[in-house]
């Protein structure tokens, strides 16, 4: 088995990567790892490889460099041939507010990371895919994806188009055999959440997470929504009319605006 994960630095995708590890668990599993904090993952690339055996390659980027994932992919796949699956899952999330001049910078790195990172992720794989006929795109979208969210704007329209994103994708790789799934996290334990100061329903673990992440990928779903009541919740939030939902939102806790220097 052979999967590329990026944002596995910390949170889901540290979980997924240890999850992988723990499933795969011999000689001929190799795991890429992506993000820009090196330390985190050679860490976790010793963990993985002591505890574990398999085989792990880190690449400390940023998912915003196109150039550095294609370097990277292409290492990877010198070493271990194309992956059976990759892992778009590096995300950020802050609150913004459009009146705010300098949120602009914001929105920027939020649609830049949590958008086009897929599509650098994905790209320097395809061909290879499509040479082989097999191979498995997962991205990372959120249930924020769903309806706009008050006070997160950036976040929201991010993972909204992520979400038309990774449908598009779907059809246009279905005839060459490569799946493209769809993940939409509900509220996950992880640092991204650990800063919220208002009640997430239905709040899970990320190694649980991550499990029912992998069983979703192994079974080839197209979209799904983890945990299982968070989708129950999403689909009601695409039945509620416009008036209903500007009615439900307005008293809705706003995620934190914070200071840039995490760009
Ligand atoms: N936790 C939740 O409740 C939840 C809900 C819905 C969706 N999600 C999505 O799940 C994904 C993972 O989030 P998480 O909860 O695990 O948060 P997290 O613990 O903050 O992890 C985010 C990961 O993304 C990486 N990353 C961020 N910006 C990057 C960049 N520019 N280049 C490369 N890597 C980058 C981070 O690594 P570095 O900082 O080291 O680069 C880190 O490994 C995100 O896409 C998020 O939107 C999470």
């Amino acid at each position: 088995m052979k999967i590329f994960i990026t944002g596995a630095s910390s949170g889901i995708g540290k979980a997924l990567a240890l999850e992988y590890a723990k499933r795969y668990n011999n000689n001929d599993t190799s795991i890429g790892l992506v993000a820009r904090r090196s330390e985190h993952l050679h860490k976790l690339q010793e963990l993985l490889e002591k505890s574990y055996q398999v085989k792990c390659e880190i690449y400390p980027l940023d998912v915003r460099n196109s150039a550095a994932l294609a370097l990277a992919a292409n290492d990877f796949m010198q070493k271990h041939g194309t992956p059976d699956v990759v892992i778009a899952n590096a995300g950020v999330s802050r609150g913004t507010l459009t009146e705010h001049v300098e949120d602009i910078v914001a929105f920027q790195a939020i649609m830049d990371i949590n958008v086009l990172g897929l599509v650098h992720t994905f790209q320097p794989f395809i061909a290879a895919m499509r040479q082989v006929k097999r191979g498995q795109l997962v991205g990372v979208a959120s249930v924020a994806g769903i309806r706009g969210l008050p006070g997160a704007g950036a976040y929201s329209a991010s993972k909204a188009a992520a979400i038309s994103y990774l449908e598009s994708l779907r059809v246009e790789m279905a005839r060459n055999n490569i799946c493209v799934t769809t993940i939409a996290p509900g509220y996950i334990r992880t640092a991204m959440t650990d800063v919220n100061q208002y009640k997430m329903p239905f709040l899970m673990d990320a190694t649980v997470f991550a499990h029912k992440f992998a069983n979703a990928v192994e079974n080839k779903r197209r979209f799904i929504v983890i945990p299982w009541q968070m989708g129950w919740v999403a689909r009601f939030m695409r039945l509620i009319p416009p008036f209903l939902w500007d009615f439900a939102m307005k008293k809705a806790p706003h995620k934190k605006r914070l200071d840039w220097d995490w760009l």
